[in-house]
């Protein structure tokens, strides 16, 4: 949906939602801290509570935090992932350097493609190694289900069919009239040479690459990416970087120079986000919260569009931390220990290490400061006053209003009076800022309804892939699959 067309049914939701009585009820909730409401100033108020976050993060920035975060869950998987693709890379910019070929592949695609086609195996159920720990190995459903989660919920929307062919006769491809073989037979003849390589720590030796690995290699995929990382030009060049670990270096720039329209970077930004859910769906549903009450109060306090957008992006990476944070912990459903918390206070930090080496300090800052307080009595610099900005300021009293007003493992939804006398206390003993907690207090139940009409810009549809995936996972056959995908 285009932001405008989104923007035309928020309000018209909203309407709904609230009909007339609105502004009367904001005049009724003014706490005096405000200005009186007249009739225009009340528009404008509306105008800028309807304003509709954007997130200021590039395409390259998504997923090299992707990769990030994923390296949390599963440093195996995508350590793979990221070597395979480096190496898929390689081969593309080499063919098409020495005009090797004439190749049907995007490569932005590619790299997105490459980086994400084991995206199924963070999640826990898919969590399966051979003795030695080998991705290869993983269940055709793992694949199945990383096409479904990148064709719902990524902007990989059709290429990600490619995925479908793992182990296939890249023929059939052809057969099927898929265009997408050979991003299936570059990704993952890359996946067999990366796997190949590691045996020997990425010291390329030609006993690595046995007839036999090379026959069964050709017979699977299109045996011409296989060949062209055979000339000796290549094959140097590429296990150089991967035994230097330089790969990894090396993926961050392709990854930089992806170039999405807007749209389709705000999808990976969600599909990011919903990488979470492999964890901890609480988790997910409280970024969101936290981002649309943190974008509603940005605008009480008159920020402009552009320091919202980065409130509101900084709150989507607040707690990206809490990937290192064993599950147990983050899902308790009762009062953490000392040890516990102490554990869990470490996501601030981690989250930190994260992102701040790809988004800059001050998006970082505004991320790692919501658990500071005013008083110094926060955590993990105990910093003070002045030395919090107003956007670290404002995300840190969403965080704790999603904290109370959402429910969680450990607690129930708080109702409003509970919610704003915590709140008020806090105010008391400094912890807050009091400006912005009054206005808070004078637009709760507009802060509220605005977040519950927004909700649905950052929700994806986990249910399409969950069924789809109940639909498909009992088909073997590679014809009856696409048939049941491309009629069902
Ligand atoms: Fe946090
Ligand atoms: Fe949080």
């Amino acid at each position: 949906m285009k932001q405008s067309e989104e923007k035309i049914e928020i309000e018209e939701l909203l309407n709904e939602l609230l009909g007339d009585e609105s502004l009367e009820a904001q005049r009724d909730t003014s706490i005096g801290i405000l200005e009186p409401i007249d009739d225009e100033s009340s528009d404008e108020l509306m105008k800028q509570l309807l304003y509709i976050p954007k997130s200021t993060l590039t395409a390259g920035q998504v997923l090299n935090l992707l990769r990030r975060m994923l390296r949390e869950m599963n440093p195996v998987y995508i350590d793979l992932a990221e070597r395979t693709a480096f190496c898929a890379v390689k081969i593309y910019d080499y063919a098409r350097v020495k005009n090797k070929m004439n190749l049907n592949i995007d490569r932005n695609a590619l790299i997105l493609l490459s980086v994400l086609f084991t995206i199924g195996s963070y999640k826990p159920e898919f969590n399966m190694k051979d003795d030695n720990d080998e991705v290869h190995s993983c269940p055709r459903k793992m694949f199945l289900y990383s096409y479904l989660y990148l064709k719902h919920l990524s902007p990989l929307k059709d290429i990600a069919e490619a995925i479908l062919f793992y182990n296939c006769d890249w023929k059939k491809a052809k057969e099927l009239q898929s265009p997408y073989g050979e991003y299936a037979s570059l990704i993952f003849t890359c996946m067999r040479i990366c796997i190949q390589l590691r045996k020997n720590h990425y010291v390329y030796t030609k006993r690595l690459f046995t007839q036999d690995f090379i026959d069964n290699c050709r017979k699977l995929y299109d045996p011409v990416f296989l060949d062209l990382f055979l000339e000796p030009e290549l094959t140097q060049a590429i296990t150089k970087e991967l035994k230097n670990n330089n790969s990894f270096y090396l993926l961050d720039e392709y990854c930089n120079s992806v170039q999405i329209d807007y749209e389709e970077t705000f999808s990976l930004l969600k599909m990011m986000l919903y990488a979470v859910d492999f964890i901890s769906t609480s988790t997910v549903t409280h970024i969101i919260s936290t981002a649309f009450y943190a974008t509603e109060i940005a605008k009480l306090e008159k920020l402009t569009d552009s320091e919202t957008d980065e409130v509101f992006t900084a709150a989507i990476l607040h707690d990206m931390g809490k990937m290192s944070i064993d599950i147990e912990i983050l899902e308790s459903a009762g009062c953490l220990t000392d040890e516990q918390m102490q554990k869990m206070r470490e996501h601030v930090k981690k989250g930190d290490e994260m992102y701040r080496g790809i988004v800059g300090n001050k998006l970082s800052d505004i991320a790692s400061r919501h658990h500071e307080n005013l008083d110094g009595s926060g955590y993990p610099h105990g910093l003070k006053g002045d030395e919090l900005t107003t956007q670290q300021r404002i995300l840190s009293i969403a965080d704790v209003f999603s904290a109370l007003t959402d429910a969680r493992t450990y607690k129930p939804s708080y109702p409003k009076e509970k919610t704003i006398n915590i709140m008020e206390d806090m105010v008391s003993k400094n912890k807050f800022d009091p400006v912005i907690l009054n206005h808070v207090k004078a637009q709760y139940d507009l802060i509220k309804a605005h977040t519950e009409i927004r909700r649905p810009m950052l929700t994806a549809n986990l249910g399409l892939v969950v069924l789809d995936y109940m639909r498909l996972e009992d088909i073997e056959d590679i014809s009856d699959l696409f048939e049941a995908i491309h009629n069902g």
